[in-house]
Parts: structure tokens; sequence; C-alpha cells
């Protein structure tokens, strides 16, 4: 018997429905910022993907060779891909350029709920705007996008790499790369030892260790202005717009990603319902440019991890079936009106969903069959319907009467 690869699902008709909602949800709030959709391929040349997105990725890939020798790997996020068509193709375009996905993923990840080696992706970049307003907009979007999902149980934490990166530049760490992806596995005892082996100062392993157990309030940037000489003036702009717009959010200044390209703000958000893997966003200001031997482009964006975002909604118990058009059942009460239902069918799927009996059943089995399948009405075509006419079936109510067809759209 043939199953799914490990790490996969089959996403099944009343899922996919709610997926669709959410995807419509998430698309009209991308949209309505202005944001424009991107498309890009599945796979790409695997240099994209590990010129920068850190060990945490590039041990986690799909990557192959084609028949002529290139080394491909299916994508595992689209930020580097979504830069790459930016510099192919939208380079000249007047700035900001504001773009988002909604695509699939792969990552060789050990599979468990909510971690997938197959997901979605739904996010943004936003490319060519060094500004805190600009950092603000994408973590507004986001916010917004889960208010308008109608999420209740999330919390935004917004940290500073910036912050980190200048504490280890001064501290003389060239692979800091190393100590964020520790700092991010929370293995705070591994950058100690690591640091420790690196010969650094123990005092600027003390600033670096108290800097990343900040958390809190605006209130925490004083503490850290103190404790790593930096002046954070762009970083409170930015929180302050956010708190003018209604965004709720804790600083947290341990949080330090998996992906390498991260240089300034960074945020995650979490449903803490979900448990292990409650990250349901994660985005911030990145650098790329250089690996494609450009200047120094300000970029910021993220990616809502859809599959989780689903996961998310439904513990919170948010319906995203609501306002379901009600769908009719059609059946011809004998096979030699057939050709007729057909009509019927055509004619009232301009208005409503209708769904044909096409396994002859008698008309009481069809009826019974309906509504094992969640009709609540059946349009019965027989003799009347020479004379423009059906029967209008109640499901639930077991009523029946005969209407002119036209008349049915209005009593759905
Ligand atoms: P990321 O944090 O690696 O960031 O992924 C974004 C989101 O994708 C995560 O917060 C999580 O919800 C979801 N995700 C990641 N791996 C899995 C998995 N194996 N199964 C299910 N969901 C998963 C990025 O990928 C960046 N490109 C985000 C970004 C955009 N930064 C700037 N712009």
């Amino acid at each position: 018997m043939f199953t799914k690869p490990r790490g996969t699902r089959d996403i099944l008709p009343e899922e996919n429905l709610k997926r669709r909602r959410a995807e419509a949800i998430i698309r009209e709030c991308f949209e309505s910022f202005g944001y424009g959709e991107i498309a890009t391929p599945t796979f790409e040349h695997l240099e994209l993907i590990t010129a920068k997105s850190g060990e945490e990725i590039v041990e986690h890939l799909y990557a192959f060779q084609d028949k002529s020798g290139r080394k491909l790997a299916l994508r595992p996020e689209l930020t580097a891909p979504v830069m790459r068509a930016y510099y192919e193709a939208m380079q000249k375009k007047p700035k900001p350029v504001r773009l988002y996905y909604i695509a699939n993923c792969f990552r060789y990840e050990r599979p468990q709920s909510g971690r997938y080696r197959e997901f979605t992706q739904a996010g943004v970049e936003l490319i060519g705007s060094d500004t805190p307003e600009a950092e603000a907009e994408v973590l507004i979007l986001a916010h917004t996008t889960l208010k308008k999902l109608g999420l209740r149980d999330f919390s935004i934490e917004i940290g500073h790499i910036g912050i980190l990166r200048e504490l280890l530049s001064r501290a003389g760490v060239e692979e800091q790369n190393r100590v964020l992806t520790l700092i991010d596995k929370g293995e705070i005892k591994e950058v100690e030892k690591y640091l420790g082996e690196q010969g650094v100062e123990k005092s600027w392993i003390e600033k670096l260790l108290a800097v990343i157990s900040l958390r809190g309030g605006v209130d925490v940037l004083d503490k850290a202005e103190e404790i790593a000489e930096v002046k954070l003036d762009r970083f409170r702009e930015m929180l302050t717009f956010l708190s003018r717009a209604g965004v709720e959010f804790t600083v947290n200044l341990g949080i330090a990603r998996g992906l390498d390209y991260y240089t300034g703000m960074v945020f995650e958000i979490y449903a803490p319902k979900l448990g292990a893997e409650k990250q349901i966003c994660g985005g911030g200001t990145y650098s790329l440019a250089e690996i494609f031997g450009h200047n120094k482009e300000a970029t910021c964006g993220f990616a809502f991890g859809f599959d989780r975002l689903l996961l998310a909604l439904e513990k919170d118990e948010v319906n995203l079936l609501t306002g379901e058009k009600r769908a009719a059942y059609i059946i011809p009460v004998k096979p030699e009106f057939l050709a007729e239902a057909f009509e019927v069918a055509r004619i009232l799927r301009e208005r409503i969903p209708c769904t044909l009996e096409v396994n002859r059943r008698k008309l009481k089995k069809a009826l019974s069959h309906a509504s094992k399948q969640g009709f609540t009405h059946a349009i019965l075509v027989g003799e009347e319907f020479r004379a423009g006419r059906v029967v209008f079936r109640d499901l639930i109510k077991r009523e029946q009467s005969e209407v002119e067809l036209k008349e049915v759209v209005n009593m759905l």
C-alpha cells in the first residue's frame, strides 16, 4: 500500500474550504495595505538558499541535482526567492516595493503537530524603505491580519538583533550567527561556553546575557541602552507607532530568529494554545542584497505559518465557514428526467452551488443521502419541469411544495 510521505498531509475538502476562507481574508488584508502578489518557482538554485539562510535551514533542505547536474533545492522559505526575483525583475521600480506570497515550503524536519515537511507560508516583504515607519507598517499588517482572521489568543514579541550583533562585534566575535542560533534555540549555557572558548572577555559575555534576558515594556530599552551602550531611538520610535496603532506587544531582546539574514528589529508571534510549535509568525529587518552583489537595500517582512495559523484559529474556536451559501441537492425523480435535472442544475448554479444525484438512487434513498451529506434542501425534477416548475423540499422539516424554478433561489 502507498501512503503519504512522512511529514506531508492530504488536505480534505472541508479543511480546504476553511483554508481558502482564511487565505481570502489574508489576501484581502495584504492587498488593503498595497502589497501585490508574487509567485516564484517551487525550487531554486541551492546556492541561493545556502548563501545566507543559516545552519538551521541548510541542514533541513530538500536538495537534489537535476539531470544536467544543477544543484537545486525545494524552497524552505520565500524571503531569499522573493529578493532574487526583485533583483531580476523589479529593481528599477519606484521604492518601496511591497510584495506578498502564499505558497508552500519544504523543510526536512522531525514532524510533529504543527511541524511538517511541506507547509504553507503567507508572508510579505517591504523592499526599499529604511525607516521605522516601514518596520511599523509590517508589524501593524501582521497584527491587523490576525485580528481580521478573528484570532484572539496571541502575543507579539519584538526584539532587536542589531543590538546583539553590535555587542558581539564589540566583543570581537566573528562567528555571530553561531551565537545567534544558540540564543534562538534558548541554549544560553552553550552561548556562555562557546563565547568562553572563543576567548571573549567575561564582561562582554555578561553584557550579552543581561541584554538577552530583557523582556517587558518599552522601558526595557532604557536598560538595554545602559548595558549595551547603544542608542535605540529608531527602535523606540517604531514601537511608539505600534502603540499608537493599538498593537499590543512585549519587548523581548532574547529573540534571535533561526535565519542568518536578520540585522535589526525582529519579531515572533505566538499562539500559546499550540504548545511546542506555538510560533505562528516570524519576521524582521534583514539584509540579503549583498548575496546578489548589490549595495545594502533596506528590507523587512514576515511570514505566517499558515498551517499553524489554522490550528490556532481552531483552538480559538473561530468559525471560518459562517455566511456559507446554502447548497441544493438536485434529484431527477426518474432517470428519464436526468437531462432536465442537468438543465435545472445549470440554471441554479448561476446563483447557488448545486450537487446532482448521479448514482441513480431511488427518490427515497437519494433524499436520505442528501440529508446525510448535510444538505438542507433538495430540488426534485420530474414531470412538472415541462411547465417550468420543480418540487422544492425542505429536508429538515420534511415538507415540500411545487414552485416555479426561478423562485427557488430566493427560497434558499
Ligand atoms: P521562519 O520563522 O523560519 O521565518 O518561518 C515563518 C513561519 O513559518 C514560522 O513562524 C512558522 O509558523 C512557520 N513554519 C516554519 N517551519 C515550519 C514547519 N516545518 N511546519 C509548519 N510551519 C512552519 C521565515 O521563513 C522568514 N522567511 C520570515 C521572513 C519574511 N522574514 C522576513 N521576511
